[in-house]
């Protein structure tokens, strides 16, 4: 979407900051032994408490409410039985809505105790993320976002997830532009405009470059040797730079 109104922005304030404490609220509570389907429903109960309806299950019938991905899942994990243990690397993802309005957030968070191998992948990818918010404002080429993340993932000896992206958002979960690559695409012509509403989720992997679906047709991996993080936030353009709207309130 493209922010027209203050009431617009409020409406993508109001459910960014929704989706992105329910985020942190779930990564501080998970714990060895609990299942993801356990930690799903704490963050659904999380997401209806704040009269906010989940984006995946609204928008796609998703058999869950967040998509929580552990070790090699690469993203869209369905919730289940599995049960999350000490050292894992769990992905999860918070989209919902309310009055109308979509916000989009994701993070990888480590289980203790921590692989320092995980903990460089993340803060890679984060870094990856931060470069690539910071060259956001309007009328600069959409390219720029994977410009800032090939170049972060290429710098510390990592891959980038080519048939993941991050995509427009707002009145509905994915909007135009419905693909935005994580690499530097230089036919890609197209511009940032004032108040688009997009989010930026860079995939860095340990060598992974495409993800497969499983049989669930739902869960998407990389290789079962591979690791891969995503950081995802929400954020409008503006003039002279991105404002997020996913930040969360200090715990
Ligand atoms: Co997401
Ligand atoms: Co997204």
């Amino acid at each position: 979407m493209i922010v027209k109104t203050e009431a617009d922005l409020e409406g993508l304030k109001k459910i960014g900051k929704i989706v992105a404490n329910c985020l942190q609220y779930m990564a501080r509570t998970m714990e060895p032994g609990m299942t993801t389907r356990e930690l799903d429903e704490l963050g659904g109960r999380y997401l209806e408490m704040h009269g906010a309806r989940s984006g995946p299950k609204l928008t796609y019938n998703f058999p869950g409410y967040n998509c929580i991905s552990v070790n090699h899942e690469v993203a869209h994990g369905v919730p289940s039985d599995k049960k999350i243990q000490r050292g894992d690397l769990v992905n999860i993802d918070v989209s919902a809505e309310l009055n109308g309005y979509y916000a989009d957030n994701g993070g990888s968070f480590i289980v203790p105790p921590i692989n320092p191998d995980y903990q460089r992948l993340c803060d890679t990818t984060r870094k990856a993320l931060m470069a690539a918010i910071a060259a956001v404002k309007a009328h600069e080429p959409i390219n720029v976002i994977g410009y800032h993340i090939e170049k972060v993932a290429e710098e510390h000896g990592y891959t980038v997830i080519e048939n993941l992206g991050s995509h427009g958002v707002g009145r509905g979960l994915h909007e135009e532009p419905k693909f935005i690559a994580g690499y530097y695409d230089k036919d890609d012509k197209r511009k940032l405009k004032e108040g688009h509403v997009i989010t930026i989720e860079p995939f860095l992997s340990t060598g992974a470059r495409f993800v497969d679906e499983e049989a669930d047709h739902w869960t998407l991996v990389a290789g079962k040797e591979n690791r891969t993080a995503q950081y995802e936030h929400t954020m409008v353009v503006l003039k002279d730079r991105a404002l997020i709207v996913t930040l969360p309130d200090p715990a």
